[in-house]
């Protein structure tokens, strides 16, 4: 099977630029990037013209449910909604049921992934057994998995030897620790971000110091253990300053920010409540300067979705009883082109950089990340002329929640190709 993708504005990544190309892909494969391909060659021809190809979105922080969480998300609709966010490699937490802590579950998962998942699934392990924060998962059995790194996200590892040891581990076997980073032996657990919103609200605040804490902490091992870590959600202010400062001294440390924490502030908790209730929360316009100018320094390493879908119940309850996070992967794109491309915070090269070519390389994907003849036909086609109003009940994800409900939004995925093949098409 060969498809023929044409007059598209492909990315490039040697000189920067988007270029008018044809791509030909045959079976799984980028075949032929050229300025004139002939469509004889092809059994399928699709006309590009106007739109930009990005490689394959690779999204490192997704909550695909299963098994366990069926009734939010199942790897079968998870992935499906991650194909049309314009994703083709996602990595899937491991707060499951069970979670993957042992090779035995792993291979359980693995399976579930073969048989239902539409792009490719990466499973992260858990650090402790079950995520119970007590016993340390058999890191060498696990490593020799293929699996993306440890994390017990949703819980900070709060066990500063598991912290070592996952380190120390990951320096042969290259599987990061990713940590959810929250220092709950010092602050309760909040529902909110501390401060006039927590106080608003009447209920226990999550504040800036709680993440900066566990960061700082973190760093001060990862400088004596030398390693991979990977911080996952960024949200304050200060955490960007001390993961740009730690950089300096040339660690291996590598963060992520959500669509989210870049384009919201606390405020819309007064209107959406619940809907935006997430860990770690929306903070201040302070938090989201700050955020933006990581981004633009470079500190910002990614941006994955956090995608944590729920059902209605778990979110149509009072603040602070509903579960923290809603559905993100449908809307990444969008997110990045109109809160941070559109008011020329950076340009479009540099988002897709953060979503595709930028995961590839701190995770060491091969074969992913760039558009190259000879790589996997992993391709994201993109509409930037398209505005359209966001309607939680039409998404893909089984998790129809969503703090953006009623925004428009500019910037839309119009295909995405999995290893040669059509995973999404917007009409
Ligand atoms: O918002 C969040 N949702 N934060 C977490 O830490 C966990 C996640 C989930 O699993 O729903
Ligand atoms: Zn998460």
């Amino acid at each position: 099977m060969r498809i023929l993708i044409k007059g598209g504005r492909v990315m490039d990544f040697e000189s920067n630029t988007f270029l008018p190309r044809d791509i030909l892909v045959h079976d799984e494969i980028i075949e032929g990037i050229a300025t004139h391909l002939s469509p004889e060659q092809a059994d399928q021809v699709v006309e590009a013209g106007g739109l930009y190809i990005s490689p394959g979105f690779i999204d490192a922080h997704v909550h695909l449910r299963e098994p366990g969480g069926e009734h939010k998300e199942t790897i079968e609709t998870g992935t499906r909604a991650c194909a049309a966010g314009g994703f083709t490699h996602v990595f899937s937490m491991p707060n499951t049921s069970p979670s993957p802590d042992s090779p035995d579950h792993l291979r359980d998962l693995f399976e579930r992934i073969k048989k239902s998942a539409c792009i490719k699934v990466t499973p992260i392990a858990s650090v402790t057994r079950g995520i119970q924060g007590e016993e340390l998962v058999d890191l060498k059995a696990l490593s020799k998995e293929a699996i993306a790194g440890f994390s017990d996200d949703g819980h900070p590892v709060t066990a500063v030897d598991f912290v070592y040891e996952v380190l120390l581990n990951s320096i042969e076997t290259r599987k990061p620790l990713i940590t959810h980073s929250e220092d709950l032996s010092t602050f309760t657990v909040g529902a909110v971000n501390r401060g006039a919103l927590s106080e608003h609200f009447g209920v226990d605040g999550i504040p800036n110091e709680a993440e900066a804490n566990m960061v700082r902490r973190d760093v001060g091992i990862l400088e004596e253990t030398s390693g991979h870590l990977h911080i996952c959600h960024v949200s304050a202010a200060e955490t960007v300053d001390i993961i740009r400062e730690a950089k300096l001294k040339g660690l291996k440390l590598t963060c992520e920010v959500t669509p989210h924490h870049f384009s919201l502030t606390e405020e819309v908790l007064y209107e959406k409540g619940s809907q935006a209730k997430v860990n770690p929360p929306l903070r201040t316009r302070r938090d989201v300067d700050r955020i933006i100018r990581g981004i633009q320094e470079g500190t910002v390493d990614i941006i994955a979705t956090d995608h944590a879908p729920h059902d209605q119940a778990s979110k149509a309850v009072g603040i602070e009883a509903a579960a923290y996070g809603f559905s993100g992967a449908e809307l990444a794109f969008s997110l990045g082109y109109t809160y941070l491309v559109k008011p020329r915070h950076i340009d479009l090269m540099t988002l897709l950089r953060l979503m595709s070519y930028n995961p590839a390389k701190i995770f060491g994907l091969e074969g992913e990340g760039e558009i190259k003849e000879g790589y996997s036909a992993n391709l994201t086609l993109l509409d930037l002329k398209a505005s359209y109003r966001v309607e939680a009940a039409g998404f893909i994800s089984k998790g129809k929640n969503t703090p953006f409900e009623g925004s428009i939004l500019h910037g839309r995925v119009k295909g995405t190709m999995y290893q040669g093949r059509w995973v999404h098409e917007e009409e």
